[in-house]
């Protein structure tokens, strides 16, 4: 009964909080579908990421609040409909609702048969941006949590080390906690540039951070 209450009073909290969340309320009136599209945001315009003819890669896509980033980003008026000016491949375990112009895979990023489907659709073509939001379902128990988490990040480098443009960029989802200062040597040994960014709009009370890796030290892309 007393983890029911406490649970219900979490839940009361954690409700309270996301009503009266300015980016909430924001994202409602940007006719963003979630409040996430603000850290990505805030990340390009700091670094200057994603550009007009860009092709990018959007790892743990749903909702698709990035994809609709990126999309406008891409637009020539910053549209979130007609004319795009580069392409986006958007990927996730759940479905996503449309985004006109994005071309949208569902399935597991850590199955063969998935990476296999992106690498069809990216045809061999340089990206120029990697981003990925993945996330694992958390269990609890921090060890077995780490682990899971460096494994999506460790594919997500694996893919942009194969895939990226040589001056292309990778930008991760990561936790402070166990396995951070690991992640942050492997993104050291794989890119020129390392950057880790907090964004406003990243919950205060979240580990969560970003990480994000500008120019492949070995390029496999021209
Ligand atoms: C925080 S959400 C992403 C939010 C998204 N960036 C947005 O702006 O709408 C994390 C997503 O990662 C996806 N995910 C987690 N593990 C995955 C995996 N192994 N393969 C593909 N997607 C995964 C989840 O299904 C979930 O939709």
């Amino acid at each position: 009964m007393k983890i029911k209450t406490k649970s219900k009073k979490v839940n009361k909290a954690w409700l309270n909080d996301h009503v009266n969340d300015p980016y909430v309320k924001q994202a409602a009136r940007d006719g963003y579908r979630a409040r996430a599209a603000y850290k990505l945001k805030e990340i390009d315009e700091t670094l200057g990421l994603i550009k007009p003819g860009h092709l990018v890669v959007d790892l743990g896509s749903t909702p698709g609040a990035w994809s609709q980033y990126v999309r406008r980003r891409l637009s020539p008026a910053g549209a979130a409909v007609g004319a795009l000016n580069g392409a986006i491949i958007a990927l996730d375990l759940l479905p996503m609702e449309p985004i006109e112009g994005v071309v949208f895979i569902q399935g597991d990023f850590r199955e063969d048969s998935v990476l296999a489907q992106l690498e069809s659709v990216v045809q061999g073509r340089p990206v120029d941006v990697v981003v990925s939001d993945m996330a694992p379902n958390l269990s609890g128990v921090e060890n077995v949590d780490a682990a899971r988490i460096a494994h999506l990040v460790e594919l997500a480098i694996e893919f942009s080390q194969k895939h990226l443009k040589s001056e292309g960029a990778l930008v991760t989802k990561v936790f402070h906690g166990s396995g951070y200062t690991q992640l942050v040597q492997l993104f050291k040994d794989t890119f020129r540039v390392v950057k880790p960014i907090k964004p406003k709009s990243s919950r205060d009370k979240s580990s969560e951070t970003f990480l994000i890796g500008i120019g492949l030290k070995k390029p496999a892309q021209a």
